[in-house]
């Protein structure tokens, strides 16, 4: 079998014309432009290159958008005195800090002091512990972007087999948390393996639908996949300069030998990378209208 591709271009590109559309509405109907603030903090290359995508296309949906860029050297204090003076602006509705941070500064201390309503990335306690019980408001943007592309795909999630490879708090944790519940577009039976699993292959290869976040190119192989499987790759890797001098990138399946044995696939650049920045543009709406008091559609 070859597989199909799942564009994640395509898919993110459909959802980023409805929210154009919303936003316009917003605007003539209410007189509210959805505001996102992202805070970059020194200049690492793969946030610059986020950041500033972010900034793109949240200008492109006539957003009220503001990029604030930090030195390295800011302090920890100053970093969550700048959150707090976005937390108190009216005019912003999604508080986005760029991660990783730098060493010297309190990664959890950072998303605590980002007011939950505004936490459009969905890191806040508050919100993960919201996504939990199914509750959510916002959903973090990866994980809900590789829901989008399977339900925007026609997978049938609802008792699907489902075996996440990565644990982390960004993808693993909340890609598995949202496919558990009793909702529609997931009610999966979901394994995660990571770094302490014995057996990985033997978990991989009973995976209907196979989400791989394990942050290094190859992880997985076709030999760890089932026939006719649905492959989400996440992983981005940088692997060298292409001759026009970008960065070239591999995610962390084995594409070629997988996309023989896979239903369907996501390329990796193509594939989940387009449908993160697009999902923030949802939440970025949707913390619009909650703040406004307007009822979701
Ligand atoms: N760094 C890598 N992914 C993300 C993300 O989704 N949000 C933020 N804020 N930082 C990241």
């Amino acid at each position: 079998m070859t597989a199909k591709l799942i564009s994640g271009t395509e898919v993110a590109r459909q959802i980023r014309e409805e929210l154009k559309e919303e936003t316009d509405r917003l605007k003539e109907k209410f007189n509210v432009t959805p505001g996102l603030v992202t805070i970059l903090v020194g200049q690492n290359p793969a946030s610059m290159s986020y950041v500033t995508a972010k900034q793109k296309t949240s200008k492109e949906l006539g957003f009220h958008s503001v990029q604030d860029n930090q030195p390295e050297t800011i302090s920890e204090g100053d970093l969550l005195a700048l959150i707090e003076k976005y937390n108190r602006d009216p005019q912003i509705h999604g508080i986005l800090v760029q991660l990783p941070l730098p060493k010297h500064i309190n990664e959890t201390k950072v998303l605590y002091a980002i007011d939950p309503k505004k936490d459009v990335d969905g890191f806040h306690p508050v919100n993960v512990g919201k996504l939990m019980i199914g509750e959510a408001d916002y959903l973090p943007c990866t994980p809900a972007g590789i829901q989008q592309l399977l339900i925007r795909s026609g997978v049938k999630t609802d008792g699907a087999e489902v075996v996440v490879v990565g644990r982390s708090n960004i993808v693993g944790k909340p890609i598995a948390n949202i496919l558990i519940q009793k909702q529609k577009g997931a009610n999966a039976t979901v394994t995660v393996c990571h770094t302490g699993t014995k057996e990985m292959a033997f978990h991989t290869r009973r995976a209907e639908i196979l989400i791989v976040a394990a942050g290094k190119p190859n992880a997985v192989t076709a030999d760890m996949v089932k026939e006719g499987a649905v492959v989400i790759d996440v992983g981005v890797n940088r692997i060298g300069m292409t001759p026009e001098g970008k960065a070239k990138l591999c995610g962390d399946v084995d594409f070629e030998a997988v996309k023989e044995k896979a239903s369907l696939i996501t390329p990796v650049p193509g594939g989940v990378g387009p449908m993160t920045i697009t999902m923030l543009m949802l939440n970025t709406v949707k913390a619009a209208k909650l703040a406004a008091g307007i009822p979701a559609v």
